[in-house]
Order: structure tokens, then C-alpha cells, then sequence
């Protein structure tokens, strides 16, 4: 039997007629752009992280990019931003004004560090975005105690904990998260949201989620037309009870894959990653991939070519090393993982990958 990459569709599977239930309500009640789900799930989503406010948004990219600038991120200002990441989380940068400056993340957790954030941060260094990479949770403290405030980039970490029970998401000045289909917690579209640890950065949130207008009538400053929609909202409601027994099983995953000598990144000291991809390194992972996808095995690198490589970022190149960046972006791949991958799937990866490679 194919093993597929990831599965967005079995844990859907037992909350078919919820979910239906729930959009019939959105169609029957007649809102469908920031209503009453809207509300419902912010509020819902902000008590499971148990952070103050949560402002739902277009997309995990636009989160990232609302969020600097609530925090008053703008031009002639710079972002530290790691290289190995998905693409989004440097994209964001730009449209504030500001610059992207790329910072390496640790070789063996994959995320940024104190240390990584340190050699790349500068005069001009107004914020820190930190990607909690492949559901890893990368170490918000230290970082903002070097006097920068993070904003969180929890795409990928819905369900992680940090060292001291926090959850991801609800650790740095602000978060974002993207509830992209194939996400921890993924809608059935587009979605994101942004967290604010205060009331004033949630308030400046939406109102850039909004035109830059409080009243709808009065536009302070240029903002976005970057809002969650209804049925994404009532949708996301029934998934968030079950992220954390996702999550519970995508660990247990993880620890399989370790059994059979496959084991994913390290995880922080401490913290309960919540792992959205499962990443192993080898010298020749294409050539790997290729012959798992002959024995029915989905395998893929994600990051292959790091971000500062990336045609659209070649104005901002970087001033620091990347040698754990290039090495990672060289030799990882991504192996099946899911809410609903089992033991037997596991074990089946692992006949594959050790014929593979
Ligand atoms: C780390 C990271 N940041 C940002 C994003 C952007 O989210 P979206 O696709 O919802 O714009 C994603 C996912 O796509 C991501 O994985």
C-alpha cells in the first residue's frame, strides 16, 4: 500500500457530519466574513493557548506580516528572520518596508537560537521572527531577552509545548499561525491567525486586518483586507479539541520512526514538540526519494534551496554564515507523518528507506 506524505483527509474522517453541521450553520445564519464563528473560535483559540487575544486573518502569511507591523515594524528597519524555513516567513518581511536579515538556526534542532539570532541582529533590528520549525519549539525567552520582541512563526507548532508547559504559540510578544489545509490544525482553506500578548497590539492587529479602519467608515493608515472567513471559523472550532490527541499521535510517530532508526531533529530540552513533518538527513535525499517513491513511499525536501538563495531575496543577502542552514537545506527529507499514519506504515518507510539508501 502507498504510503503517503501526509494526510489531511483520515482525521477529517469521524468529524464528517460536525463539520457539516457547522458550515449548514454559517450558510443558515447569513455572515460569512468575521461573524459571530469568527468570534467564537478566536476566543475558543486564545483559551486553548491560554494567551489574551487572537485575531483571525487571511493566511499564516499576512499573520506575519500584520504582526510586525503592529508592532511598528517599517521601512529603514531590519527583521531577523532564519533562511531554513518555508519561504512565507521572509516573504512577510518586505511588505512592511523593512529588511529581511537571514540568521542560521541550530544543526541539530533545526530552529533559530539566541546565539543564531545574536550574530545577525543589528542597530536597525526591530523584531525577531522565530519559525517553531517542523512543529519544534524554537527558544522564545532567550531570544527576547537579548531586548527584541519575537514574533512567533507557530505555523507549523500548533500543539507544542514549550519547557515550561506554555504552549507555542502563546510564548513571544506576538504569534502567528496558518491553518493551511495540511497544518496541525488545518481549515478547509486558507486561514491564519495572529496572537498579542496585549490589548494595544491587538487592537493595532484589527485594524491592519481591516483597511487600517476601526469604524469601517474613517481609514487611519494603509492596512489589509486580510480576514477569516466564517465557514474556515465554524470548520476550525470542531478540529481544535482534537490538535492535542493529533499531536499526542504525531509524537508517537516520531518515536516509531526513532525505533527504527530514523529519528527526526532534536527536540528543544524540555519542550513537547508537535511534530508537523517528520525530517531525517542523508548525503543523497533526492536519490533516497526517488527509490522510496518506486517502493510506493512519499518522501520530499522541502527547504532544498534555503531562502536567502531564493531568486526574490537575493537583495537581501546575508551577513552572517549559514553553514547549518546549507548543510540542512542540503541533506534533509521529509518522511510520511500524519494524525492517522500507523506502526505498520512505519515499519514499512523503514524497509523502504533502509533497500533506498
Ligand atoms: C513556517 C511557515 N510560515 C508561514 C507559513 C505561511 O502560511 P500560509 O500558507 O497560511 O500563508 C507557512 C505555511 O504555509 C509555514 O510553514
Amino acid at each position: 500500500m502507498p504510503v503517503p506524505l501526509f494526510d489531511t483527509q483520515s482525521p477529517l474522517r469521524p468529524l464528517r457530519a460536525e463539520i457539516l453541521a457547522a458550515i449548514e450553520r454559517v450558510v443558515d445564519g447569513g455572515h460569512f466574513v468575521l461573524g459571530p464563528e469568527v468570534d467564537a473560535f478566536e476566543r475558543e483559540l486564545a483559551g486553548w493557548l491560554g494567551a489574551p487575544h487572537v485575531a483571525g486573518v487571511a493566511n499564516g502569511t499576512e499573520a506575519i506580516t500584520i504582526a510586525l507591523r503592529a508592532l511598528g515594524v517599517g521601512p529603514g528597519d531590519e527583521v531577523v528572520v532564519p533562511s531554513f524555513t518555508f519561504y512565507a516567513s521572509a516573504e512577510a518581511i518586505p511588505p512592511t518596508g523593512a529588511t529581511p536579515v537571514f540568521c542560521d538556526v541550530d544543526p541539530e534542532t533545526l530552529c533559530v537560537t539566541a546565539d543564531t539570532v545574536k550574530a545577525a541582529l543589528g542597530p536597525r533590528t526591530k523584531a525577531v521572527v522565530a519559525v517553531h520549525l517542523f512543529g519544534n519549539v524554537a527558544p522564545v525567552e532567550e531570544i527576547e531577552a537579548l531586548g527584541v520582541p519575537v514574533v512567533e512563526d507557530a505555523a507549523q507548532a500548533a500543539g507544542a509545548l514549550a519547557a515550561d508547559g506554555r504552549r507555542a504559540g502563546a510564548l513571544g510578544t506576538v504569534a502567528t499561525f496558518s491553518f493551511y489545509p495540511s497544518k496541525n490544525l488545518g481549515a478547509l482553506g486558507d486561514g491564519g491567525a495572529v496572537v498579542a500578548r496585549d490589548a494595544e497590539l491587538d487592537d493595532r492587529v484589527r485594524t491592519l486586518r481591516f483597511h487600517g479602519s476601526r469604524d469601517k467608515v474613517t481609514y487611519e493608515e494603509v492596512g489589509y483586507n486580510s480576514r477569516l472567513d466564517e465557514v474556515q471559523a465554524a470548520a476550525l472550532r470542531v478540529l481544535l479539541p482534537h490538535v492535542d490527541a493529533w499531536c499526542d499521535h504525531r509524537r508517537k510517530v516520531a518515536g516509531w520512526y526513532a525505533e527504527e532508526g530514523l529519528a527526526g531533529p532534536a527536540a528543544a530540552p524540555g519542550t513537547t514538540p508537535a511534530w508537523h513533518l517528520h525530517v531525517v538527513r542523508h548525503e543523497r535525499p533526492d536519490a533516497v526519494a526517488n527509490a522510496l517513491a518506486e517502493a510506493g513511499v512519499q518522501a520530499r525536501g522541502y527547504y532544498r534551496t534555503p531562502v536567502h538563495a531564493q531568486r526574490a531575496m537575493l537583495p537581501f543577502p546575508p551577513r552572517v554564515p549559514l553553514r547549518a542552514t546549507d548543510e540542512a537545506a542540503r541533506t534533509h527529507l521529509a518522511l510520511p507523518m500524519s494524525a492517522s499514519l500507523t506502526r505498520e506504515q512505519v515499519s514499512e518507510v523503514a524497509r523502504a528507506y533502509g533497500l533506498a539508501a
